[in-house]
């Protein structure tokens, strides 16, 4: 059964009447823009065909009651009585948007309703982020406030950063908020001013799931943040986002060496992410894999952040005939990688791929093609 009818009709038999709304938001992939976004860079990712959904309808008073299908739990919140939970579970998403939006003077009502969803946790592909949009459209249904995609993001990215205390770029949360379906987003960190691309012709996009997830990513994550914002006050700038791949050159050697790779995966992947714009006008999909498969390189060597089992899965891809090009997606250390490949193919290289990466290194992997699919939207709302 589809998440969307789950939650129908787990609304129906807990409520006992039709629910008042159903909103959805989708995970993401990213086709390239990887580890930009907290740059102030370009992403150029995608909301994919997996989303979180709730049913809900208003309450009275001022809570929220919510059922996890997904967690068999069921819990409930008073909006004027937000609590910090000690340990990271999916109220605390509900709780952190609600503390988010209150905290930039949205006035909320209470809701009840039932959640699940098909975005795969924990993989790389923006549950979290799937979910608190979600949950930041199901209070936009009930009070009533204008839905702006990039303040929802950045409502939501808060929560993330000061309630649950992960410290993510915008990227995420603007997908989820913002897609548009058949249609790639490239993303502007800085003025978060969007522009799409459709995906090339014959091509269809594929994510490649290790199977594996790394516990470290959050550190990991942090000291390359720390390392780049280092890089950029030794240049004097605001950010990485602010110097080019030729002035860079110039003065590499003013940088120690760990700090040059680092410099140079961000300065390089934002060249190529606005390179990636120009060649998916062109509808030239050869190209597109090509820079993916530079940016993959960039990754592994310079960044830092790919896995063994990463690189296989993406050398797997990379040896199919109907593959453009593949590079992991995310934050990297395990999770998921995204290949370009023939349309027509698709079906049999993921079943090829899945073969001989599992037979590579015994991991159990996961495929899907996946579509564009639009961003955080009510899909039904009673009268
Ligand atoms: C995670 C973060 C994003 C982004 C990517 C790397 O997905 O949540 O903000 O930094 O890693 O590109």
């Amino acid at each position: 059964m589809t998440p969307a009818n789950k939650v129908r009709q787990q609304f129906f038999a807990e409520f006992k009447e039709e629910a008042a709304f159903i909103v959805r938001a989708p995970g993401r992939v990213n086709l390239i823009g990887e580890h930009t976004d907290y740059n102030d860079g370009f992403v150029f990712p995608m909301a994919i065909d997996r989303a979180t959904w709730i049913a809900l309808r208003p309450r009275d008073d001022n809570k929220v009651f919510a059922i996890s299908i997904d967690m068999d739990d069921r819990r409930d919140f008073a909006l004027d009585d937000l609590r910090r939970p000690a340990e990271v579970d999916w109220l605390a998403y509900l709780t952190g948007v609600a503390w988010s939006l209150r905290e930039r003077g949205y006035a909320l009502r209470g809701w009840e309703g039932v959640v699940s969803g098909d975005v795969p946790i924990g993989s790389g592909l923006s549950s979290s982020a799937a979910l608190e949009l979600a949950a930041a459209r199901a209070f936009q249904c009930v009070s009533g406030f204008e839905w702006d995609a990039a303040e929802m993001a950045l409502a939501c990215q808060r929560a993330e950063n000061n309630w649950l205390g992960v410290n993510c770029g915008i990227m995420d949360q603007m997908i989820s908020a913002a897609g548009i379906e058949d249609r790639a987003l490239l993303i502007d960190c800085r003025s978060l001013e969007t522009s799409t691309a459709p995906l090339p012709a014959g091509a269809a996009v594929v994510i490649l799931d290790t199977g594996t997830r790394r516990g470290l990513v959050d550190s990991e994550y942090n000291e390359r943040r720390a390392q780049c914002e280092a890089a950029a006050r030794h240049f004097g700038i605001a950010a990485l986002r602010d110097i080019d791949l030729e002035t860079f050159e110039r003065r590499v050697h003013e940088l120690d060496p760990l700090m040059r790779k680092r410099a140079r995966h961000v300065i390089s992947e934002n060249e190529r992410t606005l390179q990636a714009r120009e060649v998916m006008d062109a509808g030239d999909a050869a190209a597109l894999g090509k820079l993916m498969i530079e940016s993959h390189i960039s990754l592994r060597d310079d960044f830092e952040v790919s896995s063994a089992a990463l690189d296989a899965i993406v050398d797997c891809a990379n040896a199919e005939a109907a593959c453009y090009g593949a590079r992991m997606t995310g934050a990297g250390f395990g999770g998921c990688a995204v290949a370009l490949v023939e349309a027509d193919e698709a079906g049999a290289f993921s079943e090829q791929v899945a073969a001989n990466y599992q037979a590579a290194t015994g991991n159990q992997p996961a495929l899907y093609v996946s579509k564009a699919s639009r961003g955080a939207e009510t899909v039904f709302a009673a009268g």
